[in-house]
């Protein structure tokens, strides 16, 4: 095509959009760069709380002791009150940047890597309005963090500017919230520096409960909900988004937007599961509250002498995993190593609503009884206890700050339901951990009310409805590994875990976007099933110049993988 035939085309792309794309996101050296004097005048607009952001393994060199203590480093409750902590250390470093640009707890030198240049400490929906405006006059990357816990390092990015969410601390509880006129009933409304800890502790005095997974410090007004959130209680009550009733956000053109079932409600549609991070910034969330109940929780782990023992185990369990439909009851079942044992475990976590103890091991005693006869298994905890189901999902803090890639996929219960299930999942397991793959993370978290809700209209893949469980397998490195081998290690789950897996849940089964690979080949439809062609609509509406990019998310395959320059 010639200059001339191009010309007309140049300029209608540049008439339909109203101005010219800027290829890149400015970054410092760029004329387009704010200069000192402007990050001044912003810095003043938002109440003097812009500050530069340093890596954690700086900030923690810069505290009066010099270093951050053993406790702190790997507590979630610290971290996600620091800007440029990630709760992944890896989704800190920048190995993909040229040069990488790393910064180890212990390293003599640091670099920035994919932390943030500045942040906002935001405490008022004005803060947010005010750096949303600043990042779009000046053309900059934007990133969003409540807590930092995010898996795929989407609330970080290199040569941004931060919104940080932590200080948006307000818990609303009403025992009518009204949507349209209509009385929705009880519920709870929160700040995304909420963390779920402090649902389950407030909503205990109460007296209500809301669908939360059992982490201490995950945000569930931040990227939980907007991803679908699982929860031991969603068999009972659906997944978090399922319950959402209201939703604050401050979109791309700076505007406070309400959304919910009549108002936005496109929007609203585009929150609840089409991808954290992709529609502007949640300044408050609405959801249910239930009332409480006693439940029984347990714990069960076997230490496993071999592969094969623990494949053998998560066979038996498959075997076993529809006795708990009768109450909806939950569980987490792991494959985790034991440090202090010095050997690979299954870890049995349940939950069971409503039911006595005796009713609660009853459930159980089929699985125990067949998993007792597994060689090569040793039971080492079976503990029952009743708790009133806040207790028995709170945690008291997050253990993390290691370095932790994962890819997932959600078993289909059809899965189950053959006769040979158990075979194929015991070869699964067997194999996965053959393959040299540090823990399976196993959640029960859907089938009962997640499945009953299918007729929700909202962006949740609908292969969350007719799962059984979402299966992760997960890859931890020391800051010792090589670059080649951090990069094998980032890469396993494309070159070897996926197919193992997926002899278990089928060549199309999807996956759980908030708990998954960074590198998955067709991210789209993996993640977001049939509603992506809805999600991108949906997008152009609310961000038309795709403010918000992260890795994976609605509109990302026209950005490279730092969001910084459209391909
Ligand atoms: C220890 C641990 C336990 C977990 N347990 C569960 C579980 O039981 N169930 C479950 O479903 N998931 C669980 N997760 C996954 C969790 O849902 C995701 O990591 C989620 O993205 C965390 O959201 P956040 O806002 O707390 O994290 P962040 O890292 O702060 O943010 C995550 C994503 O959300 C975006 N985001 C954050 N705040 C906002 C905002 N205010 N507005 C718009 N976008 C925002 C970010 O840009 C990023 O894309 C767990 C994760 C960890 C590390
Ligand atoms: C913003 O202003 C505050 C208070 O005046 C100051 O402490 C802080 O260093 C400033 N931030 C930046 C990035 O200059
Ligand atoms: C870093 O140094 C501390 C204190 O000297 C030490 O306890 C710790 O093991 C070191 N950490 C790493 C990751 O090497
Ligand atoms: C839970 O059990 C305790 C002790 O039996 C009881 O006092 C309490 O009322 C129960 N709570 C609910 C919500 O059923
Ligand atoms: C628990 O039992 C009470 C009393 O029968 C009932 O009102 C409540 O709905 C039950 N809760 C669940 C989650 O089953
Ligand atoms: C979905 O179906 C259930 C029962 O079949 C019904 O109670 C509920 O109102 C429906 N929800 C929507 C959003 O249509
Ligand atoms: C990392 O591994 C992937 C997949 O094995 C490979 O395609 C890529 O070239 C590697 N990158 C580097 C920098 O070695």
């Amino acid at each position: 095509m010639g200059l001339k035939t191009l010309f007309p085309l140049v300029l209608l792309a540049l008439l339909s959009s109203g101005k010219p794309l800027n290829k890149c996101r400015n970054i410092p050296g760029d004329a387009g760069f704010p200069d000192a004097n402007s990050w001044a005048t912003l810095n003043k607009t938002v109440g003097g709380r812009l500050a530069p952001v340093v890596p954690f393994p700086r900030f923690c060199r810069n505290l009066p002791a010099g270093q951050c203590t053993d406790a702190q480093w790997t507590s979630g409750l610290f971290r996600s009150g620091v800007a440029g902590a990630m709760d992944m250390l890896n989704f800190e470093q920048g190995y993909d940047l040229t040069p990488p640009s790393l910064c180890f707890r212990n390293s003599t030198v640091c670099g920035q890597g994919n932390v943030p240049l500045y942040a906002v400490e935001a405490e008022t929906v004005a803060d947010v309005q005010a750096a949303v405006k600043f990042a779009t006059a000046n053309n900059l990357r934007l990133a969003i963090k409540s807590s930092g816990h995010d898996l795929l390092g989407r609330s970080t990015a290199p040569n941004s500017l931060l919104i940080h969410m932590a200080k948006f601390t307000d818990m609303v509880f009403t025992d009518s919230f009204v949507v349209g006129g209509e009385d929705m009933g009880s519920a709870l409304t929160v700040g995304p520096g909420v963390h779920l800890q402090d649902v389950f502790k407030e909503s205990k005095a109460h007296g209500k409960i809301a669908v939360g997974g059992s982490a201490a410090t995950v945000s569930p007004a931040g990227g939980y909900l907007q991803g679908a959130g699982h929860s031991l209680i969603s068999p009972l009550f659906g997944l978090g988004a399922d319950n959402v009733l209201e939703l604050q956000i401050v979109v791309a053109n700076g505007e406070l937007l309400k959304a919910n079932s009549v108002e936005n409600s496109d929007l609203f549609f585009a929150l609840r599961g089409g991808g954290a991070g992709s529609w502007g910034v949640i300044t408050s969330a609405t959801f249910r509250t239930f009332p409480a109940f006693n439940a029984t929780a347990s714990v069960i782990q076997f230490a496993v002498s071999s592969n094969a023992a623990a494949g053998a185990i998560a066979g038996v369990h498959a075997k076993h995993i529809f006795a708990l439909d009768a109450v909806r009851g939950g569980a987490y079942f792991f494959v985790i190593p034991s440090a202090e044992l010095n050997t690979q475990t299954f870890w049995l976590r349940t939950v069971t609503a409503n039911t006595t103890l005796e009713e609660g091991k009853a459930l159980l005693q089929p699985f125990l009884d067949d998993a007792l006869k597994v060689e090569g298994a040793t039971l080492i905890v079976n503990e029952f206890e009743q708790d009133l189901i806040n207790d028995a999902l709170y945690a008291e803090d997050d253990e993390i700050g290691e370095n932790l890639v994962m890819g997932s996929r959600l078993i289909p219960t059809t899965a189950y339901e053959t006769e040979d299930a158990p075979a194929i999942v015991e070869k699964v397991y067997r194999e996965l951990l053959n393959a040299g793959v540090q823990a399976i993370i196993g959640s029960h978290v859907a089938g009962g009310q997640v499945s009953a809700n299918a007729n929700i209209s909202s962006a949740i893949t609908p292969a969350w409805r007719t799962a059984k469980t979402h299966i992760i397998a997960a890859t931890v490195w020391d800051d010792s590994a090589s670059l080649s081998e951090i990069n094998t290690s980032r890469h396993l789950f494309q070159s070897t875990q996926l197919a193992i897996l997926e002899q278990l849940s089928g060549p199309n089964a999807g996956a759980y976007s908030n708990e998954a690979d960074i590198y998955e080949a067709d991210f789209q439809t993996t993640f977001f099933g049939p509603n992506y062609a809805k999600l991108t609509e949906i997008k152009a509406r609310y961000d038309p110049d795709d403010l918000f990019i992260v890795t994976t998310g609605v509109g990302s395959e026209r950005w490279d993988e730092f969001g910084m320059c459209r391909v």
